[in-house]
């Protein structure tokens, strides 16, 4: 089938892939929210392709059943947001205005990524003296930022790591409590290592640095730059650093503070909440995620900075036939750029802050109700207390093979996709409420399915 064929029959495909993707989603509340079945063989490329609409249907005939529901209501596994309607909107038609983000006055979409990053100033509550740039994701977020941090303290140092390597940099301290594993791949991208990161020790009963052990830690370096790594919002507790303590001790100390608030940062939209995050103003860099909790499709993240000198001196970009040094190129790894600012734009402007302070409550408050189911099922134990979205818990007396059987078992029963993970030692289950789509319904759906599951 030739292209120009299918060009004539453009809107027929958009038509088509409209169907597919409405069925699909309206397919969410039903379909298993993990899919158990295995790929099947590949297909081989043909001499003469199919033409879009056949490969469409052949796609749907032999993949879409097998998709997870990771968009839809039971899916709690990792950290998985949805899509909002004006999300998804706004992503369909990123494709279709395909704009390269990179240069300004080349299109309009740049001026659109720096008003929504504005926009998440505001959600957030961070002052005007924070600026960024979306990427792909929270793990990227925290690459570039770490990446700035590393210009800094290098810089402090005397040495400009993005022009000269880090050849003759010294070992760059990086501590930190809890830090999210996207941390570690992100000093590994670095050059600076996995095992630069010296883990502090935490409160009693809490996923959250003990402030006094970073001071201690801190005053030993004796004026040596550091990289401090906070989390706000932990990925097995939602548990939050001190960030006031700590932005405080990296003031006296010299040394930067990187939050991590892949979801975490959402609090902000949440009054109640809000206090979680005191001190975030006075973070140098800070990492969230879109396809979390702001429920925009794959893949979107943010990374803000205080020091988008330094940040630019890392990324910049340099070239006869390129922009100068103010572009947005110059602010991520990516040079050539996708539209990603436009579903978060969409999706700000349709709920604007009310949509996420109730969407951000009532994911709390789901949180807490499955606590208190658990709670109450003798089968379980309940790990750590709710602080925010998350819920920590196990099958009493289980080891790991057991705990993944149950899981299995859960996985195949379908209502709902949970994972796995450790705390303190022990092999625990997580929960993430981040999608817009799940209600008060879904809880004795979810505790059935766990009590059944457990009692098999
Ligand atoms: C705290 C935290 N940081 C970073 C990440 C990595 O996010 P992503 O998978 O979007 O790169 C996650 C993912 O769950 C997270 O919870």
């Amino acid at each position: 089938m030739s292209l120009q064929y299918d060009h004539q029959h453009l809107n027929d495909i958009l038509e088509a892939a409209n169907v597919a993707g409405f069925e699909f989603l309206e397919s969410l509340a039903t379909r298993p929210a993990g899919c158990t079945l295995q790929p099947l063989p590949h297909d081989i490329l043909s001499e003469e392709g199919l033409g879009a609409q056949k490969a469409l249907s052949v796609f749907r005939g032999k993949y879409e059943a097998l998709l997870s529901a990771s968009p839809g209501p039971r899916y709690l596994g990792f950290v998985t947001g949805g899509s909002t309607p004006a999300a998804l909107a706004g992503d369909w038609l990123v494709s279709s205005y395909d704009q390269n983000v990179g240069s300004d006055g080349d299109s309009i979409a740049t001026t659109v990524e720096r008003e929504t990053l504005g926009l998440l100033r505001a959600l957030f509550s961070l002052p005007e003296s924070f600026d960024g740039a979306f990427v792909t994701g929270a793990t990227q977020a925290n690459f570039v930022a770490l990446a700035t941090a590393r210009q800094w303290a290098a810089t402090r140092l005397g040495i400009d790591v993005s022009e000269q390597g880090l050849w003759n940099v010294p070992p760059i301290p990086v501590l930190g409590g809890s830090p999210h594993a996207s941390i570690l791949k992100a000093l590994s991208m670095l050059g600076m290592g996995r095992k630069t990161m010296e883990y502090l020790p935490g409160l009693p009963g809490r996923v959250a640095v003990d402030p006094q052990a970073l001071a201690q830690r801190l005053a030993a370096l004796n004026g040596a730059p550091a990289i401090v790594v906070a989390s706000a919002g932990e990925v097995n507790t939602g548990d939050f650093d001190d960030l006031e303590a700590l932005a405080g001790l990296c003031k006296t100390y010299s040394a930067w503070l990187h939050v991590d608030g892949a979801f975490g940062l959402f609090a902000a939209c949440d009054p109640t909440r809000a206090h979680l995050l005191r001190g975030l103003g006075a973070a140098d860099s800070i990492t969230a995620d879109g396809h979390k909790w702001l429920n925009v499709p794959y893949d979107s993240g943010f990374v803000f900075t205080r020091h988008l000198t330094l940040h630019q001196q890392v990324f910049k970009v340099t070239a006869a036939y390129l922009g100068d040094g103010s572009d947005l190129s110059h602010r991520t790894p990516e040079d050539s750029r996708r539209f990603r600012a436009l579903p978060a734009w969409m999706t700000l402007m349709a709920y604007g802050k009310s949509g996420y302070r109730e969407l951000v409550a009532r994911c709390c408050s789901l949180a807490q109700q499955m606590a208190q189911g658990i709670e109450q099922m003798p089968h379980f134990e309940l790990l750590a207390p709710v602080r925010l979205n998350i819920v920590c818990f196990t099958l009493r007396g289980v080891n790991p093979a057991q705990r993944d059987s149950f899981l299995e078992r859960l996985k195949e029963d379908g209502r709902v996709l949970l994972t796995p993970t450790f705390l303190a030692g022990k092999p625990a289950i997580r929960v993430a409420f981040v999608n817009w789509s799940t209600s008060e319904q879904d809880i004795p759906l979810i505790l059935n399915a766990l009590e059944q599951c457990a009692s098999e």
